[in-house]
């Protein structure tokens, strides 16, 4: 007989792009326990050092699960990491599960012979396939840990402008490049976002609770030092967009730790969030 813990830890996936790497510096930097998810974990490791992240804190504070978002065994691994220290009792065989997840996973972009179609990505159902292996891992580890159920995590995702159906949240000059150029890796997102909210519900959802992150055309790296600050993001709601035409990866990673990781995130559960500056 296995019981669960509320041990705060939050899982990362896709840690090695660049908003969610820098949300990963803030978060440690905070204090936070963490996992991620890393097809390459020295590339994770060597990100995190070069923006001053030291060894030490790795060791301590952060666990990285090799392995691709394909791989439910590592899915579950990132999910309900069991060597972090934890402040509540230690039962044998305890498993303690994520209290949030974030995940910034995407593909990398390919141009294409099509003139109505130019831009497509290499996997062109990366965020979806993402989204259902995570889902489809929570409830695998509820099945064999019932317990687990009090403590569902909460998800953070990060989609982009241009996917509502609500209100056009594209500033006019870039209305053509998004919802022609990138219509495939748009479509992605889409299914991602439903899936998410399908699956978000305060009392029996695989996600206690969900924030749905669309960012402007994405600029800058990960580098924590380059960007504008959180507070100086424009934010807004679906039906009441922030509407611009770009926001550097770093202000995304920024407010994201700041507004949903540091605060756990409920005021904003249900929230499409439009980030721009
Ligand atoms: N480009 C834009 O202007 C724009 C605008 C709005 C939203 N977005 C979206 O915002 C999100 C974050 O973008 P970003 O530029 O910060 O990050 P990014 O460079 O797109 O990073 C993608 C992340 O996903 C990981 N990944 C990809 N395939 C994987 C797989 N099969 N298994 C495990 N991990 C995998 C990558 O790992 P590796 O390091 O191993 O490749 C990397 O950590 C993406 O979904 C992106 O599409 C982009």
């Amino acid at each position: 007989m296995t019981s669960s813990t509320s041990t705060h830890f939050i899982a990362f996936f896709g840690a090695t792009g660049g908003c969610t790497n820098a949300c990963l510096v803030h978060t440690l930097n905070a204090g936070f326990h963490a996992t991620a998810l890393a097809r390459t974990p020295s590339k994770l490791t060597d990100m995190l050092l070069a923006q001053g992240i030291t060894q030490s804190i790795i060791d301590t504070q952060l666990t990285i699960v090799k392995g691709d978002i394909a791989d439910i065994h590592a899915i579950k691994a990132v999910l309900t990491n069991n060597s972090i220290a934890t402040t509540t009792t230690t039962v044998n065989n305890t498993v303690k599960i994520a209290s949030q997840i974030i995940s910034g996973i995407g593909g990398t972009p390919q141009m294409r012979m099509s003139l109505s179609k130019p831009m497509t990505i290499d996997n062109p159902e990366i965020c979806a396939t993402a989204t259902k292996n995570i889902i489809q891992s929570l409830q695998e580890i509820y099945a064999a840990h019932p317990s687990t159920t009090q403590h569902r995590p909460s998800i953070t995702v990060i989609s982009t402008t241009g996917v509502s159906n609500v209100r056009e949240d594209v500033p006019f000059g870039f209305r053509t490049f998004y919802h022609v150029v990138l219509a495939d890796p748009h479509k992605d997102k889409k299914v991602m976002e439903d899936l998410v909210v399908a699956n978000a519900s305060s009392t029996t959802g695989a996600f206690r609770g969900a924030v749905i992150i669309r960012p402007s055309l994405l600029t800058g790296d990960q580098n924590v030092k380059k960007g504008k600050g959180w507070q100086k993001v424009k934010v807004g709601v679906e039906d009441k967009p922030a509407v611009g035409y770009t926001i550097h990866r770093a202000d995304v990673g920024e407010w994201i730790c700041e507004q949903i990781v540091k605060t756990g995130g409920e005021s904003r559960f249900g929230q499409k969030v439009t980030l721009t500056c």
